[in-house]
């Protein structure tokens, strides 16, 4: 039974759509900034809920119940999920969504061959195709990378002997039997087409297991840029301008964020893919055998209250201890005596992007103290006290001085530079590029071992008492 009025080719639908993607547009704008963001994100929800309910209010939908239970599942599990998922786990609730959001269109994609019964157009069938292999593969791959993220299996890069060999093979064996489905465009063999659909489930498993964990971010905004163009694909397949335009939209802004990423590690997308790179330790386990000076909380709130001018740089670890709201406390009780304090936002560090400007916006750190890497090095020469919360890759010397370190070339926050460094971390262990970090030997620095947050609360009770 369909209860809905408007036609498929009526102006009322298409005006819908077109609102519809205007506020897609006006949202990811707002999204480029942090003071906007919630907004953005509001405003392309409702762009987002037009677009399916003028969808729903067509006079081609029937099958009520189905897609009320639909529905109501869906938002359920997206509501609960959501308001319950810690920061540090943000990544992958990003796969598993991304993930469905590929195996939907993949979805849609073999109804829309079901139904397509004799009547298939090339240029139909050509989309159902690409939705096809593109969902798959990003279905089974942003799996993968949940599974990596959420450690139900190891985020060590897993190599098969022969691997490029064999998704090369598969590329081609998907390639050719398209080929075959689309020379017999008429009568199509759903046999052929459920080929496709494992082959291309084999090839999103085969391309992101030997993917270290901590790479996962730029597989997986990769990914979501391909479940974008799988889903712009299904909207020319069923002439759905809205599907177009979104997917058309997280395709080409999950094409540049990869892009950005990857340029922020000063890797390419090819070597983050084929590299199979971190997740296990590449140094030997030395570290502890140099000289360091260590030091307690007291000492830090000596060194930090008595300084003019204080950088705070945040890593991964800071995500990890929950430790921003301690942070804050502890920049505050340098405020109040009169401390220049700013924090130095490097772009990958933590495990996705913007990691570390969602944390300290939800401690409400004042924006303007937000610095970009490249505004805040010129001045750490000039800095009394750099302190480094749980970062430890991105301000590791060695990226600039040793050509043949892993990360060699990668920009960092530049903390050697600066008077007197401490670091906050539980132990001289290594980040996720698995290799020692020169900074924590140097004579400048003093380190401090202990959990992010009670270090920070320490220090800012050892201040206030000062
Ligand atoms: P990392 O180099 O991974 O170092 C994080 C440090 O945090 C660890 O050395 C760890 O040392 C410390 N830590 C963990 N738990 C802690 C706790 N509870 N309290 C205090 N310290 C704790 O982090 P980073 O400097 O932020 O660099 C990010 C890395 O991820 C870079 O290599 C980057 O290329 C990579 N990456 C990032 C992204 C994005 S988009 N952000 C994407 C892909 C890859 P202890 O165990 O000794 O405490």
């Amino acid at each position: 039974m369909t209860i809905g009025a408007l036609a498929l080719d009526s102006d009322a639908l298409a005006a819908c759509y077109i609102v519809a993607c205007v506020l897609f547009i006006f949202g990811v704008r707002q999204g480029t900034h942090p003071t906007t963001a919630r907004r953005g994100n509001w405003i392309a929800a409702l762009g987002m809920a037009i677009a399916v309910g003028a969808t729903l209010a067509t006079d081609v939908i029937g099958n009520w119940p189905l897609i009320a239970t639909g529905l109501i599942i869906g938002s359920a599990l997206g509501i609960v999920t959501s308001m319950r998922v810690q920061m540090t786990a943000m990544p992958q609730l990003v796969a598993l969504y991304n993930g469905l959001g590929g195996g939907a269109v993949a979805l849609i994609a073999w109804s829309e061959f079901r139904h397509g019964g004799e009547v298939f157009g090339l240029e139909a069938f050509i989309p159902i195709l690409f939705s096809t292999v593109i969902g798959s593969v990003s279905f089974w791959g942003s799996n993968i990378a949940f599974g990596k993220l959420q450690g139900l299996i190891s985020g060590a890069p897993v190599k098969l002997p022969g691997q490029q060999v064999i998704n090369a093979l598969l590329l081609l064996g998907i390639v050719a039997m398209c080929i075959v489905l689309a020379v017999d465009n008429e009568s199509p063999s759903e046999a052929l087409y459920i080929g496709v659909l494992i082959a291309s489930a084999a090839l999103g498993l085969m391309v992101v297991l030997p993917i270290g964990g901590a790479d996962m971010p730029v597989v997986i905004s990769l990914l979501n840029a391909f479940t974008g163009l799988a889903a712009a694909g299904a909207g020319f397949a069923l002439d759905n301008i809205a599907l177009i335009v979104a997917g058309t939209l997280v395709g080409s802004s999950g094409t540049i964020l990869t892009l950005e990423m990857a340029h922020a590690m000063n890797r390419s997308v090819g070597n983050i893919l084929f590299a199979g790179f971190g997740g296990a330790p590449v140094s030997g386990s030395s570290s502890e055998d140099r000289p360091h000076t260590s030091i307690g909380a007291q000492d830090a709130a000596i060194m930090l209250a008595y300084a003019d001018s204080v950088v705070i740089v945040p890593g991964y670890g800071l995500a990890v201890a929950q430790a921003q709201h301690a942070i804050k406390e502890m920049a505050d009780a340098l405020v109040r005596r009169g401390v220049n304090v700013r924090y130095a936002i490097h772009p990958v560090a933590g495990r996705m992007p913007g990691h570390m400007n969602v944390l300290l916006a939800e401690a409400d750190v004042e924006y303007e103290d937000l610095v970009e890497m490249d505004d805040i090095n010129p001045d750490l020469p000039q800095t009394d006290v750099a302190v480094v919360v749980g970062a430890n890759d991105v301000t590791n010397p060695a990226a600039k001085n040793d050509p043949n370190s892993p990360i060699a070339g990668m920009p960092i926050i530049e903390v050697d530079e600066a008077h007197q460094v401490i670091v906050i971390k539980r132990s001289l262990s290594p980040g996720f590029a698995g290799i020692d970090n020169d900074l924590f030997y140097e004579e400048k620095t003093s380190m401090l071992f202990a959990d992010a947050k009670a270090a920070a609360n320490d220090i800012a009770s050892e201040i206030d008492e000062l």
